[in-house]
């Protein structure tokens, strides 16, 4: 299947990045000077405006948009797409001074003082009423342009703020949510130490000088923040939506960040984008960052149902709010650009064009230095990457098909962060990448999906520590079974709903029937204890949970060794309609999790990008028209890697045919087509 290019008329592979010509009014050269390097490092897209507002409206009712008007002349005559940003993430001084209300409230109930960055109140009248008027002003004025291309809202929207505004419309939401305090009292389980709400006007958003221990009202909080976050948003975009129907609008993501539930707010954009910024070492640890970095990209894939996204941002080379700024080593910078085509991003972006001379960051990574030439060894390998991304104009659109889906829910990771109980940290990030491991040594495809999504059309979907089960999600996974799928669950999964009461009746609640199984106890253990499991002849390491559990129907395939539940099931199998549900009750080692999931990849026939295994840190992943196959092989570490393509086919890098055992330098790659389109 293919999409349409995110901009049609830029049918290629965007490659540009932040840049911030208001920084630089005072010496235009510089702006001319910048379309020449971009052209050189073959960037054909930036993104402007983004923190513009005092350069837009410099005083309250006084605009200047000629600056821009300029700037985005020039973009335009350079061929070059504008990625155009409303101007929310910071504001001018003049407005929080003249309008305080704009000013988030922390939680401790402190209104914050003017600065930095990212930090207005999501429900200030005034705040939305200012925005939507420079956004009105943008898009009247750059409508036709002919350098826009995408609307860029805002800056990685996050945080809370806990004004007097903001708790009126949590309660009006809460309201609307449950009709009456009596239903809220029992959602919330209040009686618990005499927390019960006789008023709406008594409730008040969690704070560290307050409420923190009824989880429904932190649960709901964090869900009212996202709301009025999308929210915000929309009436952001209600100008933008009218003046320019066919201008797409994203807002940049920051990956796993949990303030925000980004399944929820990439339902309101056309396009998904994320900004990426691992913290490579250039030693063998880039193979588990890459691992993670992979998984990220397979879920922003996900947010807009597998349409291509945009890799919005990343560094060209040190990120300067990194703990050691390390440079990156020839070659990572173009693997980790492949990495987001690999996965599905239709774009390469950079924080930023062109560094700061002044303030916070100056020292950040960017295509151009302060000695202000092509001549440095980032800008060149700026440049080579956008000459290889030129040559995957076929790739643009294509989509990335997968077999297997791993659930990653962010409404169940904020209820098992603030779970009380069984072991503080429950490390559900870290679990969800021990299970996307397997698959990703195998170079096979993996969608990371929320419980919203639908499962049908997968082989396996995996669903680890599932401790919280929206409404309607046990259905949907009896279904998915009851049709022939493969469903595996693990400890800790079905303990709660959605208010995160527990089940009654055991665990895992409404899942009990399609695992066949019920989980009387959990045992956790210290850091340094171990138990294990026997599966199949081998015996392998479990740590930190070891749950009890009971067959109830299901078929025991794997014991307990030790303990006082040594025998007990610690892997079941549960034949239900036309599928099978599997579950793991402990967490096992890395030799399992390979041996466990290879043993259902084999089952299932699911096949990866290239036949033959991958060699430690290499990862294969491919992306398809439908007919052809674009496979790319990428090898994260710092020694070259011999990888058997079998018949391999085109490189698109470099034109010529390519099979059998091939080699890649350190941090190399190579895509390649597989042709199965006649000629
Ligand atoms: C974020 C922001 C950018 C910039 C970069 C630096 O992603 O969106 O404005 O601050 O970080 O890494
Ligand atoms: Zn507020």
């Amino acid at each position: 299947m293919k999409f349409d290019p995110i901009v049609p008329r830029f049918p290629c592979i965007l490659h540009g990045g932040d840049y911030n010509p208001d920084q630089w009014r005072a010496t235009k050269e510089i702006w001319l000077e910048d379309m020449r390097l971009a052209r050189l490092a073959r960037i054909n897209t930036l993104s402007v405006g983004i923190f513009a507002w005092a350069a837009l409206e410099p005083e309250e009712g006084r605009f200047d948009f000629s600056w821009l008007d300029e700037v985005m002349d020039l973009m335009a005559e350079n061929g070059i797409a504008a990625v155009l940003a409303t101007p929310s993430g910071a504001r001018p001084a003049w407005l929080s001074r003249k309008y305080p209300e704009v000013l988030r409230v922390n939680e401790d109930r402190r209104r914050i003082l003017h600065g930095v960055r990212h930090n207005h109140c999501y429900t200030s009248p005034v705040y939305r009423e200012k925005v939507k008027n420079i956004n009105t002003k943008l898009a009247e004025r750059y409508k036709d342009h002919p350098a826009l291309a995408v609307w860029h809202i805002s800056n990685e929207y996050g945080g809370e703020c806990h004004c007097e505004l903001c708790q009126e419309a949590f309660r009006k939401w809460l309201k609307k949510r449950y009709g009456s305090l009596d239903a809220l009292n029992a959602a919330w389980w209040t009686a618990f130490w005499s927390h019960t709400y006789t008023d709406w006007s008594q409730i008040e958003s969690p704070s560290s000088i307050g409420e923190v221990s009824v989880h429904g009202l932190t649960l709901d909080w964090k869900r009212f923040v996202t709301e009025q976050t999308a929210d915000f948003m929309k009436a952001e975009m209600e100008p933008l939506r009218r003046l320019t129907p066919n201008v797409p609008c994203t807002a940049n993501m920051m990956g796993l960040y949990d303030g925000l539930n980004y399944y929820r707010l990439s339902e309101e954009m056309d396009i998904a984008s994320w900004d990426n910024y691992p913290i490579w070492r250039s030693d063998e640890s880039d193979a588990d960052t890459a691992l993670l970095t992979s998984m990220v990209h397979d879920m922003n894939r996900r947010l807009k149902d597998g349409r291509p996204f945009m890799l919005m941002e990343s560094s060209p080379s040190a990120t300067n709010w990194q703990p050691v700024g390390k440079l990156r080593r020839p070659g990572l910078h173009e693997l980790q650009s492949i990495q987001a085509v690999a996965h599905g991003s239709d774009t390469v972006q950079y924080f930023q064009f062109r560094k700061s001379r002044g303030s916070y960051e100056k020292f950040h990574g960017a295509v151009v230095d302060h000695v202000g030439t092509e001549h440095t060894r980032v800008f060149r390998e700026v440049a080579g990457t956008g000459e290889t991304l030129e040559k995957l104009d076929a790739i643009v659109g294509t989509s990335k098909p997968s077999d297997v889906a791993i659930i990653y829910d962010v409404e169940n990771r904020w209820a098992l962060e603030i779970c009380q109980g069984f072991k503080h940290n429950k490390n559900y990030i870290g679990t969800l990448k021990e299970h996307y491991a397997p698959f990703w040594k195998s170079g096979i495809s993996v969608d990371i999906i929320d419980s919203t999504k639908e499962l049908s059309g997968y082989k396996l979907v995996i669903a680890p520590m599932l401790y919280m089960l929206r409404p309607g999600m046990a259905e949907k996974i009896e279904d998915f079974v009851k049709r022939g799928g493969t469903f595996v669950a693990t400890y800790m999964t079905g303990y709660v709903d959605e208010h995160d009461l527990c089940f009654l009746g055991g665990f895992p609640g409404p899942l009990r029937k399609v695992l066949g199984i019920w989980c009387e106890e959990l045992d956790s253990l210290f850091d340094e204890e171990r138990r294990h499991v026997e599966w199949n002849g081998t015996r392998y390491e479990a740590r930190d949970f070891c749950e009890i559990v009971h067959a109830e129907g299901a078929k025991i395939i794997g014991t307990y060794c030790e303990d006082f539940y040594a025998s007990y099931p610690a892997l079941t199998v549960n034949n239900f309609g036309e599928g099978e549900a599997y579950f793991v009750a402990a967490r096992l080692d890395e030799q399992f999790q390979d041996d466990f999931f290879g043993m259902l990849i084999d089952k299932l026939g699911i096949t990866g990008a290239i036949k033959g295994s991958l060699p430690y840190g290499c990862t294969a992943q491919m992306r398809t028209d439908g007919e052809d196959c674009f496979v790319f092989v990428m090898n994260f570490t710092p020694e070259q890697k011999s990888i058997d393509i079998g018949d391999g086919g085109k490189s698109m890098v470099s034109g010529e045919e390519i099979k059998g055992s091939i080699t890649l330098p350190p941090w190399g790659f190579d895509i390649y087509i597989k042709r199965n389109k006649e000629e």
